[in-house]
C-alpha cells in the first residue's frame, strides 16, 4: 500500500528518495512521485507504473536539492494517473505533501475550500491537506503551526510528510492511524512509512504515535502532539539490517522467503521450547498468564493469509488446549455485535501489524473489555503496541506481497501457544513433550520438501494452461487448501478456489470436468480415507488430480495423476509442511505465466485502509 520517504540533510535528496521508493515497492503501488527542494523552489516528477519509470522521468529534470519527499501511491480515491500521483500541492505551489491513509471528510473540506477560491488538480482526498496548509499559513506564517491547524480539521487516517519552499530545509511529518517512522543520521534526518527504506542509512529510529507530528531539519528534530505538547521519547535501535531485505541470490523475494521456512521455524522457536518439560515459554504473555488460565473463550481475528493461520490455530487450541475458539475476519468482527466480556481472549494475527481492519477490530474488542493478544511479525508496529500482550513471530522482514514465511511462523507461534495454554489446562506432560519434540524436527523435514522443487516446477508447467483450479482439504488441512488457492489467485491470476473436502458434494462437484483440475491434501492422517474417496469422485468426473501426500504412501498414486510427497509429522503440525509445495507451486505457476510473483497487480503488502 502507499509508501512515504523523506530526506533533509547535506546530500543530494533525489537518489536517497528514489532508493527509498524502490525499497517501498514491496508494499504494492500503482504510481510514484517526488518533490525536491532546489535553490529555485520545489521541483516535482511523477509517473504512473514502476519507480523505474519515475527514475527515468527524473533524468530529464533538474531535481538537485538536499531536501525532499517521495511517495508510492496505491489508488483509493481517483484512478492511477499522473495527476493523482503524490506529492500534491496547493494553489501557490508552495506546499507539497505525501499522504498515506484516507481523509473521510475530504468532500466537505473540498467544497469549503473551493468556495473560497481554491482550485483542485486531482481527484484525490489527499490534495485537501495541501490547500488547508496553504490557508492556515496565511494566518500563522509558520509551517509547523499551519500543518497543525490543517490536521485538526481532518477526519480519517494519515501518515504525512510535508515540505514547503517558504521554509526550506525542513520536513514536517505526522501520524494518525497510518505509521510514520523518523530516522536519525549525522547532519541528516529521514522520515518514512516503515523502517525498510531507512535501514541503509540509519538504524536509530523513532515511531510516531497517533496524534503526533515531528519537525525535522538536518541537525535537529522535535516531536509534539497536535495540541502542541512537546513529546520526549527516545529513539530505538532497529535490529534488522538492510542486507536481510535483499534477494540474496534468488530471482524473487517470494522464492527466497519460501526457502527461508526452516530458518524461520528455528527463529520462531528459539528460546521458547522447554522440550523435556513439554512447555512453551512465551515471555510476552507473562502479564496475562492468569487471564489465559481462566479465560472461557478465545476469538481469533485476522485477514488474508493470517486468517488461514487462525483457522489452523482454532483446531490446535480446541483439540489440545481444550478451550472454545472462534475465528473471524477482522473486517466482519468490528461491524457486527460480537459477544465479548472480560473472560474472552481475543488473539489478533497480523504479519505487518498495520492492517486497518485488524487494528480496528482490536480497538473494538478492547472497548468491550476483552484481553487482546497479538501475534505480529513487525516489531514496534501499531498492533504490537496496542495489544495487551503478544508474541512476535521472528520471521524477519517479508518483502514479497505473497505471505509465505510469515504464515509458517504464525502456525509455529500458534502451536507454541497451544502448548502454553494447554499445559496450564488439560494437556499432559507426554503430549506437551511430543508436540515440542516434533516442532524441533520440522526444519529438517521442511528441507526435504525442497528436494521436490524441480518436480513441482515441472508440474506447474503442466498446470499453467488451466484457468480454474480447486483446492481440497479437510480438518487440519482445510485451511491449507484455502491458503494454497489464495497464493495461486494472488500471483498467477488463475481462478483457484478452496473447498472443504466434505463440502465438495454440496455444490462444487458440479464444476468438475477435464478443464477443472484439483489440488488435494491427501495426507495419511485421520481424514485420509475420506480424502481418497473424494479424489475418486473427482476422477470419476474426468477431473485431473494433483495430490499432496505422505512420504511412503503407495496407495495415493493409484488415484491421483500427480503426487508430491512430504514427510510425516503430527497431524496438528502437518499444515506447516503441507503448505510448502503449494507455495512453490503458486510461485512456479506465476513464472510460467510470465508474471512477477513479488508484486502482483492490485494487491498491497500492508493494507492500511479499510
Ligand atoms: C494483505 C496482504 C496479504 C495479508 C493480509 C493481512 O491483503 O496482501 O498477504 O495476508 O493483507 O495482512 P497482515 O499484515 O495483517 O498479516
Amino acid at each position: 500500500m502507499c509508501g512515504i520517504i523523506g530526506y533533509v540533510g547535506k546530500k543530494e535528496a533525489l537518489p536517497i528518495i528514489l532508493d527509498g521508493l524502490h525499497r517501498l515497492e514491496y508494499r504494492g503501488y500503482d504510481s510514484a512521485g517526488v518533490a525536491v527542494q532546489s535553490s529555485v523552489g520545489i521541483k516535482t516528477a511523477r509517473a504512473v507504473g514502476k519507480v523505474a519509470a519515475l527514475a527515468e522521468r527524473c533524468e530529464g529534470k533538474s531535481l538537485a536539492g538536499t531536501a525532499g519527499i517521495g511517495h508510492t501511491r496505491w489508488a483509493t480515491h481517483g484512478k492511477p494517473s499522473e495527476k493523482n500521483t503524490h506529492p500534491h500541492t496547493d494553489c501557490t505551489k508552495s506546499f507539497f505533501i505525501a499522504h498515506n491513509g484516507i481523509i473521510e471528510n475530504f468532500q466537505e473540506l473540498k467544497e469549503q475550500l473551493s468556495k473560497i477560491g481554491h482550485t483542485f488538480k486531482s481527484e484525490t482526498d489527499s490534495e485537501v491537506i495541501a490547500h488547508l496548509i496553504e490557508d492556515a499559513y496565511k494566518k500563522t506564517l509558520n509551517l509547523e503551526q499551519a500543518v497543525q491547524s490543517a490536521l485538526r480539521k481532518l477526519r480519517g487516517t494519515y501518515g504525512l510528510a510535508v515540505i514547503s519552499s517558504l521554509e526550506p530545509e525542513r520536513i514536517i511529518a505526522a501520524r494518525m492511524g497510518s505509521p510514520i517512522v523518523i530516522g536519525f543520521g549525522e547532519g541528516e534526518n529521514f522520515v518514512a512509512s516503515d523502517a525498510s527504506p531507512l535501514l541503509s542509512y540509519t538504524r536509530t529510529m523513532l515511531y510516531l504515535e497517533d496524534g503526533e507530528m515531528a519537525t525535522l531539519t538536518p541537525q535537529a528534530h522535535t516531536v509534539r502532539t497536535l495540541n502542541d505538547k512537546i513529546v520526549m521519547r527516545s529513539a530505538e535501535m532497529i535490529e534488522w539490517d538492510a542486507n536481510k531485505i535483499q534477494k540474496g541470490g534468488f530471482s524473487h523475494f517470494t522464492l527466497k522467503e519460501i526457502m527461508e521456512g526452516p530458518k524461520v521455524i528455528e527463529n520462531t522457536l528459539r528460546g521458547r521450547l522447554i522440550a523435556e518439560g513439554g512447555l512453551a515459554r512465551l515471555g510476552g504473555l507473562q502479564t496475562i498468564s492468569e487471564k489465559l488460565r481462566t479465560a472461557k473463550r478465545i476469538i481469533i481475528i485476522a485477514c488474508g493469509t493470517a486468517f488461514h493461520a487462525a483457522q489452523v490455530g482454532e483446531y490446535m487450541l480446541e483439540e489440545y488446549a481444550g478451550i472454545p475458539v472462534e475465528v473471524e475476519f477482522a473486517s466482519e468482527f468490528r461491524y457486527r455485535k460480537p459477544i465479548i466480556n472480560s473472560e474472552t481472549i481475543v488473539i489478533a494475527i497480523s504479519q505487518s501489524g498495520e492492517t486497518a481492519d485488524t487494528l480496528e477490530a482490536i480497538r473494538e474488542a478492547k472497548r468491550k473489555g476483552a484481553t487482546v493478544l497479538g501475534i505480529v511479525n513487525i516489531v514496534g508496529s501499531t498492533i504490537a503496541r496496542e495489544v495487551d500482550a503478544g508474541v512476535y513471530n521472528h520471521a524477519g522482514p517479508e518483502v514479497s506481497v505473497l505471505s509465505t514465511k510469515a504464515y509458517i511462523s504464525q502456525l509455529v507461534v500458534l502451536a507454541l501457544l497451544t502448548i502454553h495454554i494447554g499445559r496450564e489446562r488439560q494437556m499432559s506432560l507426554s503430549v506437551g513433550r511430543r508436540i515440542a519434540k516434533e516442532l524441533q524436527e520440522l526444519p529438517k523435514k521442511m528441507e526435504k520438501i525442497f528436494e521436490s522443487a524441480k518436480n513441482i516446477k515441472s508440474l506447474a508447467k503442466k498446470y499453467a494452461k488451466y484457468e480454474h483450479m480447486l483446492y481440497l482439504g479437510r480438518k487440519y488441512n482445510f485451511a491449507t487448501a484455502f491458503e494454497g488457492a489464495l497464493k495461486v489467485k494472488e500471483a498467477s491470476y488463475i481462478h483457484a478456489e478452496g473447498c472443504g473436502a466434505g463440502e465438495m458434494k454440496h455444490g462444487f462437484i458440479a464444476m468438475i470436468d477435464k478443464e477443472f483440475p484439483t489440488v488435494a491434501m491427501a495426507l495419511q492422517d485421520s481424514v485420509y480415507d475420506k480424502m481418497l474417496s473424494n479424489i475418486q469422485e473427482i476422477k470419476a468426473r474426468s477431473g485431473r488430480v494433483f495430490a499432496i501426500a505422505t512420504e511412503g504412501d503407495k496407495k495415493v498414486a493409484k488415484f491421483a495423476d500427480d503426487v508430491v510427497f512430504i514427510p510425516q509429522t503430527l497431524e496438528m503440525l502437518s499444515p506447516i509442511l503441507a503448505v510448502i509445495p503449494l507455495q512453490l507451486f503458486a510461485y512456479y505457476l506465476t513464472l510460467e505465466r510470465n508474471l512477477d510473483p513479488d508484486r502482483p497487480r492490485n494487491l498491497a503488502k500492508s493494507v492500511t485502509v479499510e
